[in-house]
């Protein structure tokens, strides 16, 4: 069985297929299907856009297809950035100007106030069945960068339990407290059952 990860991005797909290896599938991604272009992400939720993402890649391929989208929510800001959380700095900005921007904005928030909600939703969708499962990390936003390592805002957020910011973490480290490999997770349990329940059918 053959399942597409509707996405480009390199780091994803490696991060995706590791989480998603045991359920025995061969995962493809979007590097197979030139002709599919940027999916316009313009859902309310991350949930929405999760969905949008994997409905379209389905569509397209005829294949199963897997998604994520992925939120930063900052308690002092209302929740923001939330499904905006990649052009938080407008249209085409760096990871560093998100980051610049978030330190600006945060100024003044007193250390109390800083908490903040990482949450990916991942999404499932085939000819029968949608399946979609969240992950999530509570954490506070720094008041500088700290550490090297990861992407995005990683060098700005700071998970307690571990006493580190995720920049400051090993990939290993990350991923045994990160939204993302939450999300992957739950997702896996789901498709686990949903395989069997359709290989049982089948075979009856
Ligand atoms: P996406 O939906 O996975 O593309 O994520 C949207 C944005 O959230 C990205 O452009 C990053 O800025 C940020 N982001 C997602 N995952 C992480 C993470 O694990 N660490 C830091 N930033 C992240």
């Amino acid at each position: 069985m053959k399942i597409v990860i509707a996405t480009h991005n390199k780091d994803k797909f490696k991060e995706l297929h590791h989480g998603l290896l045991s359920l025995n599938v061969k995962l493809i991604s979007l590097y197979d299907f030139p002709e599919i272009g940027e999916i316009i992400e313009d859902g309310k939720t991350l949930k929405d856009n999760a969905l949008i993402k994997a409905r379209t890649v389905h569509k397209i391929t005829s294949l199963p297809a897997i998604s994520d989208d992925t939120g930063l929510e900052v308690d002092a800001l209302n929740g923001d950035p939330g499904v905006f959380t990649a052009r938080y700095a407008g249209e085409g900005c760096t990871y560093l100007d998100n980051v610049n921007k978030m330190l600006k904005e945060m100024k003044n928030v007193p250390n109390q106030n800083r908490g903040a909600t990482f949450k990916t939703v991942m999404a499932y969708v085939d000819d029968n069945m949608e399946l979609t499962s969240e992950g999530i990390v509570q954490g506070t936003v720094t008041r500088t960068k700290k550490g090297v390592a990861g992407f995005g805002y990683d060098p700005i957020f700071y998970v307690p339990d571990t006493g580190k910011t995720f920049a400051e973490m090993e990939i290993e480290e990350k991923n045994l407290v990160s939204h993302r490999s939450r999300a992957i997770k739950a997702l896996r349990a789901d498709l686990a059952t949903y395989f069997n329940a359709s290989n049982i059918k089948e075979n009856a």
